[in-house]
């Protein structure tokens, strides 16, 4: 397999993608508050993502196989030490000083958008709202650095060293990805690294930047339900993430929502 670089017209489907998957995170913020389900939250967005935008939760019934069941619900709820890919459910119920991550991905007439922020729920502790900041940070110093002739590597080294300049973490065992017409394609773009090494970006490749930090160790443990990565320590992870275009002189941020600029 190889790196597919979408035209200009596949990259403006790309771009209503990335703006429904945006507008479903604009959506959802006003309601992540103390008592409410993540499977209330995942009910809100897939009715808004199937009955007002016409468009395909991507990760309801997503992956499965080698004994894996298939994801089965329509958007990641991450709570605190949850590393990535928490399933929503009724008896989970966010608390004050919870911090969460709301994972969205759209298909909308065949192309993706994916992207996911964190919430802070009700008052939450200075070191928590640390790691949520740097964390944003990492994302928003890796896209800044975006544009042809760029290696991978030293978008990688970026997120390493601010994070770790933090006294956090980077998680090895998960990252961005390429992204079109499939969820997932290549390249891998790892949220570690060193300049020099990777592959050189070109104008029309579209990829994720999806940065998880961990307050400990960055290592990582899978559940039996085969899907919620944790925290080895079980202290807290962090995660931001954007879909991306590189254009010409630098990168759009497919994703973006209202308040962001670049
Ligand atoms: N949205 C996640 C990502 O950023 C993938 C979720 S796969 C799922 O790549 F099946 F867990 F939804
Ligand atoms: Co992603
Ligand atoms: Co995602």
């Amino acid at each position: 397999m190889s790196i597919v670089r979408k035209t200009p017209e596949q990259i403006a489907r790309m771009r209503t993608a990335g703006r429904l998957a945006a507008e479903v995170l604009e959506m959802i913020a006003p309601h992540v508050k103390p008592g409410v389900s993540t499977g209330e939250l995942d009910r809100l967005c897939h009715e808004h993502i199937v009955d007002v935008q016409h468009a395909v939760p991507a990760p309801l019934g997503y992956g499965g196989g080698d004994g894996r069941p298939p994801f089965p619900k329509s958007i990641c709820t991450s709570i605190n030490h949850v590393v990535c890919h928490g399933i929503p459910s009724e008896t989970k119920t966010l608390k004050k000083g919870d911090i969460v991550n709301l994972d969205i991905t759209v298909i909308k007439d065949g192309w993706h958008g994916d992207t996911s922020a964190m919430f802070c729920v009700g008052e939450v502790n200075p070191f928590a709202q640390r790691l949520v900041k740097v964390t944003q940070e990492c994302l928003y110093k890796a896209i800044a650095l975006v544009r042809p002739g760029v290696r991978l590597g030293e978008i990688g080294h970026v997120i390493q060293q601010h994070a770790e300049a933090n006294r956090f973490s980077v998680v090895r065992d998960y990252c961005g990805h390429g992204i079109g017409e499939g969820f997932h394609e290549e390249p891998q773009v790892l949220h570690y690294g060193r300049p020099g090494t990777g592959i050189v970006l070109e104008e029309g490749m579209t990829f994720t930047i999806e940065p998880m930090i961990n307050a400990g160790t960055f290592q990582t443990r899978l559940l039996p339900d085969g899907w919620t990565v944790v925290t080895r320590d079980h202290k807290l992870s962090a995660q931001w993430e954007h879909t991306l275009a590189v254009t010409a002189t630098g990168c759009e941020v497919l994703t973006a929502r209202k308040d962001e600029t670049f």
